[in-house]
């Protein structure tokens, strides 16, 4: 929602050259180049989708975790293969990107031999915008379940302190070449709290269903929310699959859970992040194009279903975020005044050279 008052003028940046920013940055505090050229590619893909607020715009709070050694930018995960068709990965406190893509690619090998695959992960932080995983699974023509869980942010059903995280759940399968694949990336709070940050950064207000002020009363201000609580989707059901991505993610994992794992924006200690990931081969029970077809058929079936009054168009899920990103990869990706200047700040730091912007 904008606050004419406040609002800011928004510039157009070239997803290749952010890419390469963004990797400069990471590459200048200490981050392999290996390492660095993931973290960049996740953090522009959620740019592109329109997830920006799980883009490039988390560099200066995951840089300040490294400057206070809250986050090993060096770190290497490693795997340790339990069973032919499940692993687990220990994050080693480095960047969730990297666990997360490491312990998927694993996923992705046991079900190519096997059909199946499971990675659980530990001691990791923060992934940002759960789709790339999804999508990492489907550039392998690969069924996935993504989970993560996250810190504390959202009251159980019947609570008001923050317990839970505002913990996506993923999943994706694919499409024939050229047709619209499935992926449902959704947070379990009727928004992600990035987009209460993405309001603050801003200078926008955000809907009052979104969160609960620390006195309890719901807010447009997402300063207030921020000191208060998210809402969940659905009332206990949202707080439901919160605590299933705790339980899978956290319990299951060995990292933190039940309320301590730390925000990404505290850079005070580790935040022991955990995730699930689940790679399923979709042609176990027919051909791949027996799935493809009847994928192509559900997606028909869904978008030309008859649609509510004052609905144009009916869209799959994801399929939003595919449009979103056609169009920026050709126009390019709108940031405003103060997300740039704080990005150049960071670029200050490490010597890399200001981002281009367009109008
Ligand atoms: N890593 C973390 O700890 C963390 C925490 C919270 C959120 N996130 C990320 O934040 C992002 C945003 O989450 P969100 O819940 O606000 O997403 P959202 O509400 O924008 O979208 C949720 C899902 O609904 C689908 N959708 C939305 N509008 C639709 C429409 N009109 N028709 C059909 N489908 C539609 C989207 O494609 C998406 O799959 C996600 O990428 C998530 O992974 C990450």
């Amino acid at each position: 929602m904008a606050n004419p008052e406040t609002q800011q003028r928004l510039h157009l940046v070239q997803a290749p050259h952010l890419e390469e920013f963004v990797q400069r940055i990471l590459i200048g505090n200490g981050t392999s180049t290996e390492h660095a050229t993931i973290v960049a590619k996740c953090l522009v893909q959620a740019d592109l989708r329109g997830v920006d607020t799980h883009g490039s715009n988390r560099i200066p709070s995951y840089m300040e975790r490294i400057r206070q050694k809250a986050l090993n930018a060096q770190a290497t995960p490693t795997i340790r293969q339990v069973t032919p068709v499940a692993a687990q990965v220990n994050g080693q406190n480095g960047f969730g990107f990297v666990a997360a893509h490491v312990g998927m690619k694993q996923a992705i090998a046991m079900a190519q031999e096997f059909g199946l695959g499971m990675v659980s992960v530990k001691h990791s932080n923060h992934f940002g915008m759960s789709a790339w995983l999804v999508k990492q699974a489907l550039e392998a023509g690969m069924m996935s379940l993504v989970f993560t869980n996250s810190s504390p942010a959202l009251p159980v059903w019947g609570g008001r302190e923050k317990l839970m995280g505002v913990s996506p759940i993923a999943c994706g399968a694919p499409a024939e070449p050229g047709r619209t694949p499935f992926i449902l990336d959704m947070a379990p709070s009727v928004a992600a709290r990035g987009k209460v940050y993405k309001a603050l950064r801003r200078g926008e207000k955000i809907p009052t269903d979104w969160a609960l002020d620390d006195d309890g009363n719901r807010t447009d201000d997402p300063a207030k929310a921020l000191q208060g609580v998210m809402l969940p989707m659905g009332g206990p059901k949202g707080s439901a699959l919160s605590i299933m991505m705790d339980v899978f993610s956290g319990v299951f994992s060995g990292a933190a859970f039940a309320g301590h794992v730390t925000n990404p924006y505290d850079p005070s200690k580790p935040a022991d992040v955990g995730h699930f990931l689940v790679v399923i081969k979709p042609d176990l029970f027919m051909t791949m194009d027996e799935f493809t077809e009847r994928m192509d058929y559900l997606y028909q079936r869904v978008v030309d279903s008859d649609k509510m009054a004052g609905v144009d168009r009916i869209y799959f899920p994801g399929e939003i975020e595919i449009i979103t990103e056609e169009q920026r990869l050709s126009e390019g990706i709108p940031f405003a005044d103060a997300e740039i200047e704080s990005l150049n700040r960071e670029a200050d730091l490490v010597n890399v050279e200001h981002l281009k912007v367009g109008q």
